[in-house]
């Protein structure tokens, strides 16, 4: 709250900038808000089109937007084809590295003919426009071969995080209805082989709609066999094998799906989030272009996996479009040792890097002899996304990485907004330690009471649609009218975020304000969490909360009664970690464990979650007279 440092871009940087100055950032969105049809109207025409828009916003629908209606394109082409005329043609698209150390170069032209066979891979399985494809891949080339022989073909992609289980594939598979699946035979993290495949063929196992199941081979079989079901299973190196290594770019309507991503809510069931085409492309490219600054010669490093919605849009579809180079790494920060990061912008000399700041937190406490080892100048920006970064690692992210030189995009946005809303501008926006500062083109962001009146400290809403907004939640229109359009009339869109303007007009994200926590960057609804807790037949009732955590910025505190006659012992506690495991997958685990005779409740019988987080936190609780049984606060602030 008292954070008054403030970081002007270097003379050096603004001059070389995409936008250079105040006055230029402030008289683009001047014109972005005043007359947005225009603004985006002239912007997308940098990009391919088979055929122009007849409108460029259509609100009548509200809140069923539609962008640049009546035209026709493709994302993969605007990635990749619009490139193969001219001087990128044999520019490095992707540098990939994988965990064990193996290199792979792919040059656009190299990536067009990859994503080329596999399309017709896929054509002759079968898959047609408007089919759902799953892919369950780590950080491999295939990964980003499949995404956009998807975009290239009108399939609609649905990258499920490889860190998810076999019960979340299933959930996935089965809502999104997939054909066909894609993952890999056994991926490497760690240094530890985890059997990938397994997992899908569990996770398929009663999903009706799959047909095909195409497998990358990573492993040489000796150390990993690999069971292939006849007639389903296929290898992905069969597959593109004989090939045409041309497959013509299918046209697009600008609102034809172009990919399904999975978040958690506030419920139990997480939800389908459904981007569109044309929309979605321009704002990612133009994110991309001026957030990032991105330049023929960056070599541009985001560390995000490709199973988020960031690696979407800030590892394939933006940076791609603006002809970047992209570095692209398998494995884990701390592989074979904790300067692997350090290591790897040395090596390929790494311009822009983009992260998180759970991962910053963690390179802090390892400490800065890992860093010291390395030469980063070739560093000119840094990003980071996910969470709130706290100023401290801000600070050493600052000074320690960016050598005091290069700008921080502190960058907010979210599975539903498609691209970054709130960031500052490289060249132009003096930095502030732990904020998001100002909205890009055509964003008005506002902070509201729950009554709709605009305060310093409040709710974050967003006034005007965007091109590269949601648009809506797969096979639920009324979940998607209710999650984000009907707080405040309707007339907002509601991201769920709290946030509190300062005297600059900068926009300080303060966190969530509903039952949604951040572990790690990874959005976990408490609500999944519980109902898997009660699923155990042992339990009784449950509450998760999420408290501050060093590293990962936020964790999970799970609060369990058990039934009458039944044991809350250890034994419990490993079953019902296992169960988030099985149900989820490891990363959503909570620290703790809190077992209680009853939890915090109000007279009708209300759990006071509030409480378990003032106690969690250790806060002073002040008056609990509303509580049915003040005694269980007692027992529960013995635990911790
Ligand atoms: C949080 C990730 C503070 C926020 C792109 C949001 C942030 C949620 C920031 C979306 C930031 C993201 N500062 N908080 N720079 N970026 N968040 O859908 O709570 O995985 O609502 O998208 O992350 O998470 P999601």
């Amino acid at each position: 709250m008292d954070e008054n440092r403030s970081f002007p871009p270097t003379k050096e940087f603004s001059e070389k900038a995409h936008i250079k100055s105040m006055e230029a950032y402030k008289s683009m969105y001047q014109q972005s808000i005043q007359d947005p049809e225009k603004f985006w109207s002239e912007v997308a025409n940098d990009l391919h089109w088979f055929k122009k828009w007849d409108t460029v916003l259509e609100d009548s629908k509200k809140p069923f937007f539609s962008w640049y209606k009546g035209a026709k394109t493709n994302l993969c082409y605007n990635c990749v084809d619009r490139h193969l005329e001219g001087p990128n043609k044999n520019k490095a698209a992707v540098i990939w590295e994988g965990e064990p150390g193996e290199e792979k170069v792919l040059t656009y032209q190299d990536l067009h003919r990859e994503i080329c066979k596999f399309a017709n891979g896929l054509k002759s399985l079968g898959v047609k426009k408007g089919d759902r494809v799953a892919l369950y891949l780590p950080m491999v080339p295939e990964l980003i071969i499949s995404v956009l022989a998807c975009a290239r073909i009108g399939a609609v992609h649905s990258v499920i995080f490889a860190g998810f289980s076999a019960e979340s594939i299933k959930d996935r598979v089965q809502d999104s209805g997939a054909k066909v699946i894609v993952t890999e035979d056994a991926s490497y993290r760690r240094g530890k082989v985890l059997a990938l495949k397994e997992i899908v063929d569990l996770g398929i196992q009663d999903c009706k709609t799959i047909e095909k199941q195409i497998v990358v081979k990573r492993h040489p079989h000796k150390e990993m066999p690999c069971t292939m079901q006849e007639g389903r299973d296929i290898w992905y190196h069969d597959l593109v094998l004989d090939q045409a290594i041309d497959c013509p770019a299918e046209e697009m309507d600008a609102e034809d799906m172009l990919f399904l991503l999975y978040t958690s809510g506030t419920t139990g069931k997480p939800k389908g989030i459904i981007h569109t085409t044309a929309g979605y492309m321009v704002y990612t490219y133009l994110t991309s272009k001026y957030i990032f600054d991105l330049k023929p010669e960056d070599v541009y490093w985001c560390t995000a996996d490709i199973g988020w919605i960031t690696g979407h849009s800030y590892i394939i579809y933006g940076p791609l479009q603006n002809a970047a180079t992209l570095m692209v790494y398998e494995g884990a920060p701390n592989f074979p040792d904790n300067s692997r990061f350090w290591n790897l912008i040395e090596k390929y000399k790494v311009s822009v890097f983009y992260t998180a700041p759970t991962a910053i937190r963690a390179f802090m406490k390892w400490g800065d002899s890992w860093v010291d080892k390395h030469d980063l100048s070739s560093l000119r920006l840094l990003g980071t996304v996910g969470e709130p970064i706290n100023p401290e690692a801000w600070m050493w992210y600052h000074t320690k990485i960016g050598a005091e030189k290069c700008p921080i995009v502190d960058t907010w946005w979210q599975t539903e907004t498609g691209g970054i809303l709130l960031s500052p501008l490289p060249g132009v926006t003096p930095t502030k330690p732990g904020c998001a500062t100002l909205p890009f083109f055509g964003i008005e962001p506002a902070v509201l009471s729950e009554e709709g009146d605009e305060v310093r400290a409040g709710i974050l809403s967003i006034k005007q649609p965007w091109p590269g907004m949601l648009r809506g939640i797969y096979g639920d229109p009324e979940r998607f009218k209710e999650t984000y359009w009907c707080k405040w009339n309707g007339e907002y869109y509601f991201p769920g975020d709290g946030a509190r303007k300062d005297e600059d007009d900068y926009i300080w994200i303060l966190g969530r304000v509903d039952d949604v926590v951040n572990v790690s960057g990874h959005r976990i609804g408490t609500a999944e969490l519980e109902s898997i807790n009660i699923e155990h037949s042992s339990v009784a009732e449950s509450a998760v909360i999420g408290v501050p955590h060093e590293i990962k910025g936020q964790g999970l505190v799970s609060f369990v009664t058990v039934k009458e006659g039944k044991i809350a012992d250890d034994e419990l506690k490993k079953a019902l970690n296992s169960l988030v495991a099985q149900k989820i997958g490891k990363f959503a685990l909570p620290e703790k464990i809190i077992f209680s005779s009853d939890l915090p409740k109000t007279r009708s019988g209300k759990i006071m979650r509030r409480i378990l987080r003032d106690i969690a936190e250790g806060k002073a609780l002040g008056n609990l007279s509303t509580l049915a049984d003040p005694s269980v606060v007692e027992e529960i602030q013995k635990q911790f």
